[in-house]
């Protein structure tokens, strides 16, 4: 931060910066098995997503395809990106179901592919899903979509840095990444975006990234990210089985202590550190308040921006209720979760949980 050379600059002081972030593009793009130039950074994976989404439907739409496909799971900056694109660019979107597990139908994206594979502007299904940490099939959706040449883009946010991820052997076209998702600082991102392959911008200006993405690069935000990712690679397969086996720790825990609940997604691949549990009888935003007055901090599926809850769109689309889904919380475990944490969690929630039921007596 207190060098304050712009990359972009000729001068001595930029060139010096510059030799840093491309460092730092080189060794994010080892760890997720890219070419240094397909990686492009973005302020988020908010923005990672809009630029692919919107971007390989404006490609598209010029050679006559007006199709975004999208799974029913994805993250709001996939889904509100196609919502956008059909309500002001005339797109047609079709979302792609998931199973009771929260794995995505192959079946439906098949059928789909084989009647209007020419209308498709591009597939965006993500790699692991925020809620649940469900995993999704990508090798199998990249492999339905290439015979047709369609586009796949991935939103990788949740998995980088959490299960191995290679851009390469996956086979996509573009994949999101989000630097403080995986101990990196908030503001930056990067779309990964296959070499010699191009978007239209939705940022313009100085023409920076391949000209997909102008804006002065923020190279503290850029050098910390690398940081991160070169931290989280040095002990990737240890730090996740001990997060994986607290995590079950945690999830036998909160079962034994209240028998009727039920863990999502449990029967299928998961992210190691995302616990998603139905308590049935509550309201997820009662636990979230009793259970932060305990200094526990959970989420919800998601909350408006005018903060009322809705029942959580990924639940509802595994064939939740609109009830059960709002009976539904997630924890979230990472390298500070401790033995003792996972160990307390079930103890606090077993009050908290009788408190929340008799409340939704009343
Ligand atoms: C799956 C997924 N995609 C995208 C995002 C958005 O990333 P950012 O917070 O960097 O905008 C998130 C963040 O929660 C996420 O979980």
């Amino acid at each position: 931060m207190a060098r304050l050379g712009n990359p972009s600059s000729l001068h001595a002081f930029g060139r010096e910066v510059r030799k840093d972030l491309e460092g730092a593009r080189e060794s994010i793009a080892v760890a997720v098995d890219c070419h240094p130039s397909e990686i492009i950074f973005t302020a988020s994976g908010t923005e990672a997503d809009n630029t692919a989404v919107k971007g390989f439907y404006w490609k598209g739409q010029g050679v006559g395809r007006n199709v975004v496909v999208v799974s029913a799971i994805e993250h709001h900056a996939i889904l509100d990106s196609a919502q956008w694109l059909k309500v002001h660019e005339g797109a047609e979107v079709i979302e792609i179901g998931v199973d009771r597990h929260g794995v995505v139908l192959l079946g439906e994206l098949e059928d789909l592919i084989s009647r209007r594979a020419d209308e498709i502007a591009v597939i965006s299904i993500m790699s692991s899903n925020n809620e649940t940490g469900v995993i999704q099939p990508i090798e199998k959706v990249v492999e339905l979509a290439r015979p047709a040449s369609i586009p796949v883009h991935s939103d990788a946010v949740q998995s980088f840095g959490k299960i191995p991820l290679s851009f390469n052997s996956l086979g996509l076209t573009a994949m999101s990444l989000s630097a403080h998702k995986m101990g990196g600082p908030i503001g930056v991102g990067a779309l990964v975006l296959r070499k010699g392959l191009d978007v239209p911008a939705l940022l313009h200006g100085g023409g920076q990234e391949r000209d997909i993405r102008s804006g002065t690069f923020n190279a503290p935000a850029i050098l910390a990210f690398a940081a991160a990712v070169s931290d989280s690679s040095l002990d990737f397969s240890d730090r996740n089985t001990r997060i994986q086996s607290l995590r079950d720790k945690l999830e036998d825990g909160i079962l034994e202590c209240v028998p009727d609940s039920y863990v999502n997604g449990s029967e299928v691949e998961r992210l190691p550190g995302i616990v998603n549990i139905t308590i049935p009888g509550t309201e997820s935003d009662t636990l979230q308040l009793l259970l932060d007055n305990e200094g526990i901090a959970c989420s919800t599926g998601s909350a408006c921006s005018a903060g009322v809850q809705r029942p959580s769109h990924v639940l509802l689309a595994m064939g939740h209720t609109d009830v059960t889904a709002r009976s539904s919380i997630r924890f979230s475990l990472g390298a500070t979760t401790t033995e003792s944490d996972v160990h307390e969690a079930p103890r606090v929630l077993t009050s908290v949980v009788a408190r929340a039921r008799m409340a939704n007596l009343r």
